[in-house]
Parts: structure tokens; sequence; C-alpha cells
């Protein structure tokens, strides 16, 4: 019952944003000029545009209606323009579908989940859900970061900001569906051949992952993707397009579209995997954008001769070239402003000590150390967010400062200016009187990959490779031997 009013509630909206993207079309014409400078730039941006032809119309037109995906954005409001990964990021992303919606007669706009932090953080989370809303999304499959944010919230955050949430196979304790299961947009365009019905269902992987988070474990009951996808494709049977959500891996994916007739495309949303070229299984066209949120993929679409949709597929990269939409920078800083010098956000993964200490004082009974740590950019890692200007964003601060929000730990640079940097104690879990106090230091064999990419994050560090980056902060070059 639920479902169905929600669902009744998805097409009201709906109808309301075709009027508006009916608004935009007539803008467009009016600005036609400009508009063919944007368009140009919009070519030059993408770096992948694959013709799929699966009726007889090769190439897409600019005048076509276009699916625009994502998925894993991990909470990011705005990238932290780090050389080491310039991409991705809800303002960016913002910006590239703006540039959409300006050229395009028509713009469908899905995510497949993780668009909300993986950390706890109601601050980012309140203003994440201003911009999500201000950027009308048709869909927005759950992924394991909202479930993480628990039911209630995502109910809430549904409520307060009208997000257009979608799961069709998991139930709360009452065994009603947690939020609606699809969604239907009614849309119309000459390219359309007149009005037509795109449906929207989402999936979550039953496997797999640290989900649901362990309080929700009695509660939820996560039903099997094939089963909720073949219920969806029943109810769905009056649209013209099928389009499923799949927050799972790859080759689950590839099994869902496999395993159930009638979805026109499955958008991937879980896996690192980016898929350059769409797939074909069977009659389904699979995508997927990979991790960090770094691309944002482009389905261009028509229906063809015998009444089938066709696509053509463009992956755009959120790189320095998109600029960010500057009403998202503006939530941006709005979230700073309010997010600075509040309790920072919550930073399980950070190693734990009970005392910080300067690496000065390490120092002075390991010089060796002391002094080839101070060549390495750890020792600098507050000035690259200060160049940036970005020194009173909380996350920023948590990776390249040490132990923030923790007792002891960084205040700021006029308090604490020897906690501003990746101090020893970011790899050493070991307090500074270890010696004195005769406890041996943790043995070696603590420092591993998985210490390194509690800050070496995907979406900060996509290259990270702890082989490649373990030799360049030895204190010792590796040939040189133990004693
Ligand atoms: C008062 C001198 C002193 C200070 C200060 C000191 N250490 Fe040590 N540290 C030692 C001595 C002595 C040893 C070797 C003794 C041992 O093996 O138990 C040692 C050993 C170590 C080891 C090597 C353990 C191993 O497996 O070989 C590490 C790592 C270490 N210290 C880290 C630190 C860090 C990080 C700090 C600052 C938070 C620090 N130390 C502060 C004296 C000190
Ligand atoms: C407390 C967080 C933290 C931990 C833990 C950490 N790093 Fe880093 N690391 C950073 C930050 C922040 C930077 C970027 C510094 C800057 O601003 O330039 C960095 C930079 C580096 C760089 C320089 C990269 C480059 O291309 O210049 C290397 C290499 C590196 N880390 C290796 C490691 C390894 C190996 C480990 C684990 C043994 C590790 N780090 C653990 C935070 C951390
Ligand atoms: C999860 C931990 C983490 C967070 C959060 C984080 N960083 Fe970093 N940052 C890193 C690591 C690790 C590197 C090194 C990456 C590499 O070289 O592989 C890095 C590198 C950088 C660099 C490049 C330094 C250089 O010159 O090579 C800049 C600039 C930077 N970060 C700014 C930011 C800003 C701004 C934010 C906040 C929006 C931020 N970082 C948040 C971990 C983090
Ligand atoms: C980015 C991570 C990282 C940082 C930061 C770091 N170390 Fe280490 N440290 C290591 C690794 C890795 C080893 C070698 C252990 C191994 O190979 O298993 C090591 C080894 C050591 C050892 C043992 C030396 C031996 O006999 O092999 C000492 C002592 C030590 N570090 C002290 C320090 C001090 C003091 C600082 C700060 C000035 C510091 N470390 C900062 C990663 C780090």
């Amino acid at each position: 019952m639920r479902a169905k009013s929600l669902h009744g509630h998805a097409l009201l909206r709906d109808r309301a944003r075709l009027r508006a993207a009916e608004g935009s079309a007539l803008g467009r014409s009016r600005t036609g000029v400009r508009l063919a400078g944007a368009l140009a730039s919009l070519g030059a941006m993408a770096i992948l545009a694959a013709a799929l032809a699966v009726g007889c119309e090769p190439t897409a037109g600019h005048d076509r209606p276009v699916l625009l995906f994502s998925s894993d954005n991990q909470g990011v409001l705005a990238a932290c323009g780090c050389p080491s990964n310039p991409t991705g990021g809800f303002a960016k992303r913002q910006g590239l579908i703006e540039d959409y919606r300006r050229t395009r007669p028509l713009v469908v706009l899905v995510d497949g989940g993780d668009l909300m932090p993986t950390r706890t953080n109601p601050i980012k989370v309140k203003y994440l859900a201003q911009g999500i809303s201000r950027a009308a999304y048709d869909a927005l499959a759950l992924g394991d970061a909202e479930f993480g944010l628990g039911l209630d919230a995502i109910r809430e955050l549904e409520r307060e900001y009208k997000l257009p949430y979608v799961c069709a196979n998991v139930r709360d304790a009452s065994g009603a569906l947690v939020v609606a299961p699809h969604v239907i947009r009614e849309v119309s365009s000459p390219k359309l051949g007149g009005a037509r019905k795109i449906g929207i269902f989402a999936v979550i992987t039953p496997t797999d992952y640290d989900w649901p988070p362990q309080k929700w474990r009695e509660e939820l009951k996560v039903e099997s993707p094939v089963e909720a996808a073949k219920r969806e494709v029943g109810e769905l049977a009056g649209c013209d397009v099928v389009v499923a959500l799949s927050h799972q891996t790859l080759e689950e994916s590839r099994e869902l579209a496999r395993a159930v007739p009638g979805i026109h495309v499955v958008i991937c949303a879980h896996d690192r995997k980016i898929l350059r070229q769409p797939e074909k299984v069977g009659e389904t066209l699979l995508v997927c954008a990979g991790e960090g949120g770094g691309i944002l993929g482009a389905l261009a679409f028509g229906i063809g001769l015998g009444g089938q949709p066709e696509w053509a597929l463009t992956m755009t990269e959120l790189s320095a070239h998109v600029a960010e939409a500057p009403w998202a920078m503006d939530l941006y800083w709005a979230y700073v402003k309010e997010a600075k010098d509040k309790p920072p956000p919550d930073w399980n993964l950070a190693p734990l000590v009970t005392t910080y200490a300067a690496t000065e004082a390490c120092g002075k009974c390991h010089p060796p150390e002391y002094k080839q740590w101070s060549t390495t950019a750890h020792a600098r890692s507050y000035e690259s967010i200060r160049k940036t200007g970005r020194q009173d964003d909380p996350e920023c601060l948590l990776c390249h400062t040490m132990g923030l929000g923790r007792k002891g730990g960084f205040v700021s640079m006029a308090r604490t200016p020897e906690l501003g940097r990746a101090t020893c104690q970011a790899c050493h879990i070991v307090a500074p009187d270890h010696a004195v106090r005769k406890i041996k230091p943790e043995p070696r064999i603590n420092i591993n990959s998985r210490l390194c990419m509690s800050c070496h994050g995907v979406i900060q560090s996509p290259d990270f490779d702890y082989y490649v980056y373990k030799p360049k902060i030895l204190h010792r070059p590796l040939d040189a031997g133990k004693k």
C-alpha cells in the first residue's frame, strides 16, 4: 500500500519536473548560439563517446533525451582538487548535469547509491540533502552508505527534502519495503515519438560488504535482487523503458541482467570497474561508472522503429576541466562554516593513541627516523590543505593532521602546530614515553596496507599501492638490511 501511494507522488512530482524541463527547452532556443559553444566543450570533455546502435541510428544527436547516472559519491560535496585525484564530488557533477540540462531537451537523472557519507557526519548529510533536493533527481538508489544513516534518517530525508529514494528488495521489521520500489517518469519528446514512460527501480546486494550495519541486522530483511527485479519488471510492464539501479558488484549486476528479461538498462553501482563501453547481456545494456564518484555517465536514448529503446553512452570524467556549479560550492562553504569548530565527523578508522606527541618528541630518541620523516609528504600535509584554502574543513583536517576532535589531538595551527601533519603516530601506535615505561612498541607487523588505507582511501589516493608507496616512506633504503 505504502509503495503504491509513494509511486503516485512520484508521478505528480515528475509531471511538475516535466513542465520545468519543457520550460528550459524553450529557454534553449533563445540562447542557441551561446549554447553551441557549451555543447562543443561538452564534447571535448567527454573521455569517451561510444555509439551503440541497437536499432539503426548510429550516433546520438544533441537533440536526444539523456539518462544521466552516477554512483559512489561517498559524501563528497566538493572534491579536494588534489593533484592525486582532482575528480568527482557533488559540485562538479552538478556543474556537468546543469550543462546537460541547458543543452538537452530532456534529462532523466539517477544515482546508484552511496551519495551520502559513509561515516557519521550529520552536518554534511544535511547540506548534501539540500543539494540533492535542488538537483531534482528522478530516482536515488539506497546504497550501504544510506542504510548506514539508519532507516529513520532515510525516511526523514525522504520527507523533509523530498528525496526520491527507491529500493525494491529491503523490508523493515513490519515486512513493508523500506522505501518505494520504483518511480515512473512520464516524458515527452519528438525524438521519443511522443509521450513515454520510464520505470526506474533499485536493488541492493544481499552479500559482501559490511551492511546492513550491525544494529539493523535483525530488523532489515534483504530479499533476492533477482526475485525483486522480476516482480518490478512485472509492475513496470506498462513502461517503454525499464532501468535497474543495481547497487551490486559487476558480476551480480550481470547476473541480474541475465536472469531477469525485460530490463533495458542495468546501471551497476557498486564495483571498482568502470565500463568504458557498455556491455550487452542478452537484450540488456549494462553500464558501470566505477567507484569514487569520478564519472558522470550519459545514455542518450531514442525509441527505435520497432518500439525498442536505443542508446549511446558518453562517460565524462569530472576532472579539472569541469566547472563546479556555483550554488553547490556555496553550499559547500556554508557547510564548512557550520562544521568548523564543531565536533568532527566520526573517524573510527584513524589510529587511536592515548597521548598525541610531536614528532620532535619521538625524534629526540630516534634521530635518523625523524630526519627521514621530515623529507616525506607526511611532514607537510597541513600545507597542502592550506594552499587550497580548505583548512577549515574538518574532513580535510582529519587526514592531514593528527587526532582532530580527540583528547590531546589537533585543535588549530595556533594552538597545536606540532600536530598539523601526519606524525610518527600516523603509523606507530606508540606513546612517547614508551621507552621510559619500558613498553616495547607494537611489533612491526602492525604496519600494513590497511593502516595506510585509513587515510589513503579510494577518493584521496586512488593510485595507492602499498608496495609502491611503502618504499617511499621507509626510514632507510629497503636494501640497507635490518639489525
Ligand atoms: C626516551 C627515548 C624515546 C622516545 C621519546 C621514543 N622512543 Fe621509541 N624507542 C626507544 C628505544 C630505546 C627503543 C628500542 C627499545 C625497544 O626495542 O624496546 C625504541 C623503539 C621504537 C620503535 C621500534 C620498535 C621495533 O619493533 O623495533 C618504534 C617504532 C618507536 N620506538 C617509535 C617511537 C615513537 C613513534 C615515538 C614518539 C611517539 C617514540 N618512539 C619515542 C626510545 C624512545
Ligand atoms: C593519518 C593519515 C595517513 C596515514 C595513516 C598514512 N598516510 Fe601517507 N599521506 C597522508 C597524507 C595526508 C598525505 C598527503 C600529504 C601532502 O599533503 O602532500 C600522504 C602522502 C603519502 C605519500 C606521498 C605521496 C606522493 O605521491 O607524494 C606516500 C608515499 C605515503 N603517504 C605513504 C604512506 C604509507 C606507505 C602509509 C602506511 C604505512 C601511509 N602513507 C599512511 C596521510 C596518511
Ligand atoms: C581520507 C583521508 C583524506 C582526506 C579526508 C583528505 N585527504 Fe588530501 N590527501 C590524502 C592522502 C592520503 C593524500 C596523498 C595522495 C597520494 O599522493 O596518493 C592526499 C593528498 C592531498 C593533496 C595533494 C598534495 C600534493 O601536493 O601532492 C591535496 C592538495 C589534498 N590532499 C587536499 C585535501 C583537501 C582540500 C581535503 C578536504 C576536501 C582533503 N585533502 C581530504 C588524504 C586525505
Ligand atoms: C607512513 C608511516 C610511518 C611514519 C609516519 C613513521 N614511520 Fe617509522 N616505520 C614505518 C615503517 C613501515 C617501518 C618499518 C617497519 C617494517 O618494515 O615492518 C618503520 C620503522 C620504524 C622504526 C624501527 C626501525 C627499525 O629498526 O627497523 C622506528 C624506531 C621508527 N619507525 C620510528 C619512527 C619515528 C620516530 C617516526 C616519526 C619521526 C616514524 N617512525 C614515522 C612507517 C612509518
